[in-house]
């Protein structure tokens, strides 16, 4: 989202760089790879631009990439509405591993739509080694609903929800809308696990590709982020890997309670076991955190 990183850039501004030994003598950091969330793009002074700055004052020497999709800013914000996930996430495979920088392994960080894309990422493509993996207010069981999206009242976003609501699991909608290739319709699962050309498939709905689950648990820690006000993720619970109980759409379950964990089937059990899942919480709407919250909350694991 546009509104991304701007309230707490403007609330919090910059102040505060603490004094710490200067990691910079060593340069022991691992480099950090961000993905956007929708409407927005990699460079955005007051969104991704601003949030790498402040990391890189975090952290001396940190090499961080924001990834764009596309080869300027207006592609990169299109293409998080209109291309193909998977191919997204195939370009940034070939992306980091032709990244010098980025040989030793690196860290991810995902914002909104950007995390479920990045633990693609993890899924698909072991090398180079992705360590922690945070997703910030990502959809990891998808959205039902869209209450809000970025230009509340522009064309693009009336017209997805349109999409959305009648036809999200056709082949055109789910090849070419991003948001259908993470709709998950509670409603209609049988078309949901055939359908979804992503979330589906990232999410073991089809079958258990067990190298979506080895890959994935040679994370060192898979943090996620929910935003307890939350006015634009439909359920926010799905903040947390949760989602509304099948054939209905109100109750929702937890992770725990579902069967993906139950079974098994991503290695998500596993790692809760062994202290790999983190579930964090903090007040404010989607994507809204101030500077303190992030350095008391997210930086550790960037470290
Ligand atoms: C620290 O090391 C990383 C990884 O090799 C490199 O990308 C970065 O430029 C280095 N930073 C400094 C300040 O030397
Ligand atoms: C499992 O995932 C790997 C990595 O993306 C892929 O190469 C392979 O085709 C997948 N297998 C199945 C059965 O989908």
């Amino acid at each position: 989202m546009t509104l991304v990183v701007l309230w707490f850039l403007l609330v919090a501004p910059m102040m505060l760089v603490a004094s710490r030994p200067a990691q910079d003598s060593i340069n022991g950091t691992v480099p950090l790879v961000m993905w956007h969330g929708m409407g927005d793009n990699c460079c955005n002074p007051l969104s991704m631009g601003g949030m790498k700055k402040m990391i890189e004052q975090e952290i001396p020497g940190i090499y961080v990439l924001s990834l764009m999709i596309g080869s300027n800013i207006v592609q990169d914000t299109t293409n998080g509405f209109f291309m193909n996930v998977n191919e997204q996430v195939s370009l940034v495979c070939s992306q980091l591993a032709r990244d010098p920088h980025l040989k030793g392994g690196y860290n991810a960080m995902g914002f909104s739509q950007g995390a479920q894309f990045l633990r693609a990422v993890a899924q698909r493509c072991p090398s180079p080694p992705m360590k922690t993996y945070i997703s910030v207010g990502g959809q990891q069981q998808g959205v039902y609903g869209l209450p809000r999206c970025p230009g509340e009242s522009s064309h693009i976003c009336d017209m997805i929800r349109k999409a959305l609501n009648t036809e999200a699991y056709t082949d055109v909608v789910q090849k070419h809308l991003v948001q259908a290739q993470y709709w998950h319709d509670p409603l209609n699962d049988d078309l949901y696990k055939k359908h979804s050309l992503f979330l589906a498939d990232i999410n073991q709905e089809r079958v258990v590709n067990e190298t979506y689950k080895k890959n994935l648990q040679t994370l060192d820690k898979f943090v996620m982020v929910k935003f307890l006000h939350d006015t634009v993720v439909d359920p926010v619970d799905s903040e947390w890997f949760g989602f509304l109980k099948t054939g209905q759409a109100k109750e929702t379950e937890t992770l725990q309670e579902s069967i993906l964990y139950k079974e098994d089937r991503l290695g998500l059990a596993a790692m809760d076991k062994a202290g790999k899942l983190i579930f964090l919480a903090t007040e404010g709407d989607h994507l809204q955190f101030t500077r303190e919250w992030f350095n008391a909350n997210l930086l550790p694991y960037l470290r």
